[in-house]
């Protein structure tokens, strides 16, 4: 039986994701499976640096198949130097976003700009290969809930916080479409509840999905 993990959190913006994979890794570690708690884009030096380059400056600064280009550019050099030496030492590696973020915000979030489905997975095939996450949870709640929730939380918001309300819906959208394509390797979890309770769900996710396989 397996027993490290590549799990992924996925969902639009201000749905708690960093605290709740935080109290993931917490549970996993209590459990007996250490982890690394790692971020896209970012999560290896270079890929901090890429990160700088799209979180930050004017909206429409780079044409999307570019911003594409750089988030799997930072997910390779994440994958190269973080998230696949953690895996081969035994380690479960919680990752705050990963390529379903791309789908969503490059493929379908600017609408008719979009990448599409297609493109998208052309770049993941060269990039990524074959390695997907083991199991992705995704946080869904009203865009206008989660919106606000990230303006509050962060005086600097970013690039992407700053997009109108329709590409918030567009990525809702995007992360629930995605569900429902790939349904054994994706959740759907409410994230309009307390920490608490979204936290309960997600373990009982993991353990019947993973912990008992
Ligand atoms: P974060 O603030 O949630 O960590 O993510 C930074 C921003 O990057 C977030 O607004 C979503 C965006 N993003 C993409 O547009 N495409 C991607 O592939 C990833 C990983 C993130």
């Amino acid at each position: 039986m397996k027993s490290n993990f590549f799990i992924t959190l996925e969902g639009g913006e201000g749905t708690g994701k960093s605290t709740q994979a935080r109290l993931l890794a917490d549970f996993l570690e209590k459990n007996g499976h250490p982890c690394v708690l790692t971020r896209e884009p970012g999560g290896s030096e270079g890929a901090e640096e890429i990160r700088n380059l799209v979180v930050k400056g004017d909206v429409a600064r780079w044409d999307v198949m570019t911003e594409a280009l750089l988030m799997f550019a930072a997910r390779r050099d994440h994958l190269v130097k973080t998230v696949w030496p953690a895996m081969k030492e035994g380690k479960t590696v919680i990752c705050d976003r990963f390529a379903d973020s791309t789908m969503a915000y490059q493929g379908f979030g600017y609408a008719d700009r979009g990448l599409g489905q297609m493109t998208v997975e052309q770049i993941y095939k060269i990039v990524v290969g074959d390695f997907k996450p083991d199991l992705t949870i995704i946080l869904d709640m009203p865009v206008e809930a989660g919106v606000a929730r990230a303006v509050k939380r962060d005086a600097n918001i970013n690039r992407y916080e700053k997009m109108g309300l329709d590409f918030h819906r567009n990525l809702r959208n995007a992360f629930l479409e995605i569900e429902k394509k790939e349904p054994m390797r994706c959740t759907v979890i409410d994230a309009n509840r307390t920490i608490e309770e979204i936290s309960a769900d997600i373990i009982s996710v993991v353990r019947a999905r993973l912990l008992k396989a």
